[in-house]
């Protein structure tokens, strides 16, 4: 939850005309979604939303600290109030509005589906028979899930996308669905794994927002008030071409 910064201990910070302590909120995000989210040499966290996040904090006057939460306990941390905000390639839905609240939409994305380069499939149907990779309590596992069916012994859930996509390279399932800016990431940086990607049309578009504690409208209307400076001053079309090209 809330941190309360450590204030310099000199004689101006004890002194009554002192400023009161800065607020840190702690943004929760499953870093292990390269471009998006991911985990440097240093262990820093890195990536698009990481670099979203920080430049609206600041127009919103507001100090963010990113702590990594694993997907799986992600949207329980934000309801207990243990994370302040999450940024993790969150696609809005409506089931999840139900639970949470969400920026406006900062990002468009798809599900995309990844193979090995030597595969016969060529649309989303052909998963059918197939053994499919997810990460558990995605977008990318809710599609699946509902052309294969929920019980099916077909669908491999991983507790990340990386592992997923580890074991398509390793023959362990035939594809993997998951968000196409992670799926072009991963095939384009592992070129030794032999991938190649599938889109279909039946995939809706999706959006990604910043999601806040059910009827948090003070931080919601912040975060609201920085994604909309930072597109409006070129902040974001910058950050954008960083990770994405022009
Ligand atoms: N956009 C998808 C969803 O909301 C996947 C997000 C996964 N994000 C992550 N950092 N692992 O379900």
């Amino acid at each position: 939850g809330k941190k309360e910064a450590a204030a310099p201990m000199d004689a101006a910070s004890a002194s009554a005309s002192a400023p009161a302590a800065a607020v840190v909120y702690t943004v929760g995000t499953d870093a292990a979604y390269a471009p998006f989210e991911s985990q440097n040499e240093k262990g820093e966290i890195v990536g698009f939303d990481i670099d979203v996040v920080s430049a609206a904090a600041k127009k919103a006057g507001i100090e963010v600290k990113f702590v990594n939460t694993p997907w799986e306990g992600i949207f329980n941390a934000l309801g207990q109030g243990d994370r302040d905000l999450l940024v993790s390639a969150i696609t809005i839905t409506d089931e999840r509005k139900q639970t949470m609240d969400f920026s406006s939409p900062y990002f468009d994305a798809q599900q995309l589906i990844a193979v090995k380069d030597d595969s016969k499939v060529g649309k989303f149907d052909d998963l059918k028979k197939l053994k499919v990779g997810v990460q558990t309590g995605t977008t990318g596992d809710e599609v699946v899930t509902k052309l294969i069916g929920k019980t099916s012994t077909a669908i491999k859930r991983f507790e990340s996308t990386p592992l997923a996509l580890k074991e398509l390279e390793s023959g362990g399932v035939d594809a993997v669905v998951a968000d196409n800016g992670v799926v072009i990431h991963y095939v384009t940086n592992n070129t030794g794994a032999k991938f190649k990607t599938v889109a279909d049309t039946s995939f809706t578009p999706e959006q990604y927002g910043i999601a806040v504690k059910k009827g948090n409208t003070e931080l919601l209307e912040k975060i609201n008030k920085g994604l909309a400076d930072i597109k409006a001053d070129g902040t974001y079309a910058q950050i954008y071409s960083k990770y994405f090209g022009a």
